[in-house]
């Protein structure tokens, strides 16, 4: 990061939090704006106001309750997909000092839901919908989602099976697709399972995917980067999602570097093979 621009947003998050300079002094407090304006604000929001519903916005709440939620949250007894691998990252001495920083900025003012905006390296996506997938691209994997009756059918492009198959790391041109459909329901509105186990699938709703390009992850905050992986959801017209932000997903697939970020990878590597 270029080194007065770093100074810069370090004292423009200082004055917003109207944290005094003593404070700042603190190489704890200082550690904490930093995360915070590096990374926490990717989705909490520099201010304290999240960026989605999804999202707990933190400003304003109690200090002690915060600085609970992240031990909990580092220690593993708090389950989140998106918040565990996060908070692991962190070090005992950093909770203190980002819990006092959220509880002393202004709540959200009741019946205004405020949000704040992503940060612009993760909203939208770098990725663009690979038209020719179904023709190029192995499916690998299919599966069931019971409690959202829907089936997922996943591709890999020819990319990321020949590095996984050189025992590489995914290149420029590694991509999977993943088609998520909505099953077709019986009269008691319970998904049809076809001969081959799987749910008959009955309208195609979205798709997840993933993609690595040279250099996608280098404006991504460290504790959430995936090596050069980028994200998206396209809907049915083959474009990405409105609003849609990759935060969350980075975050939860993050835990999985040893295995290039991908869940799937025993059966992407089965794949391979083929
Ligand atoms: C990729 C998005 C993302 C980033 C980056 C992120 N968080 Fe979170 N955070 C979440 C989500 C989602 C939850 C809700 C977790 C749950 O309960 O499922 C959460 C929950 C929390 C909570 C609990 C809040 C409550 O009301 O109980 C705290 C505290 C917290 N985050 C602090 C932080 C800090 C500090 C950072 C930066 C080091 C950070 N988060 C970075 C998404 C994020
Ligand atoms: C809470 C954790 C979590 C979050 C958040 C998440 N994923 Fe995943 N992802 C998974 C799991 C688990 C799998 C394995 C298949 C399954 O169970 O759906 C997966 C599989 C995938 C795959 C297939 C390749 C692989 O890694 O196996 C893609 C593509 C994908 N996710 C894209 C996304 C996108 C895009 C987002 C953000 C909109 C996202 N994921 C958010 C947990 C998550």
């Amino acid at each position: 990061m270029n080194r007065s621009t770093g100074t810069n947003s370090l004292f423009a998050l200082i004055v917003a939090a109207g944290l005094s300079t003593t404070a700042a002094a603190d190489p704890g407090a200082e550690r904490a704006v930093t995360l915070v304006s590096t990374t926490c604000a990717a989705c909490h929001g520099a201010n304290g106001l999240s960026i989605s519903e999804t999202i707990p916005n933190l400003a304003g709440q109690r200090a002690g309750y915060l600085e609970n939620q992240l031990k909990a949250l580092r220690e593993g007894s708090r389950k989140s997909g998106v918040m565990n691998a996060i908070a692991a990252q962190l070090g005992e001495a950093d909770l203190k000092p980002l819990a006092a920083h959220y509880a002393a900025l202004p709540a959200a003012p009741v019946g205004a839901p405020a949000r704040s905006a992503p940060f612009a390296a993760m909203s939208g996506s770098k990725m663009s919908f690979p038209a020719d997938y179904r023709e190029r691209f192995t499916h690998y994997l299919t599966m069931n989602f019971p409690a959202t009756r829907q089936v997922r059918r996943f591709y890999a492009s020819p990319q990321l099976l020949a590095d996984l198959a050189a025992g590489g790391s995914p290149a420029d041109g590694s991509a999977v697709m993943v088609e998520v459909y909505a099953a077709k329901l019986d009269g008691e509105r319970k998904p049809i399972v076809g001969p081959d186990t799987f749910f008959e699938a009955e309208r195609l709703v979205f798709y997840t995917a993933m993609a690595v390009g040279t250099g996608w992850g280098s404006d991504i905050p460290a504790l959430i980067r995936n090596g050069d992986w980028h994200y998206a959801v396209f809907g049915t017209d083959r474009t990405v999602r409105a609003g849609f932000s990759q935060g969350e997903c980075l975050a939860c697939h993050k835990p999985l570097d040893s295995t290039h970020y991908l869940f799937t990878h025993k059966s992407l590597a089965a794949a391979r093979s083929r």
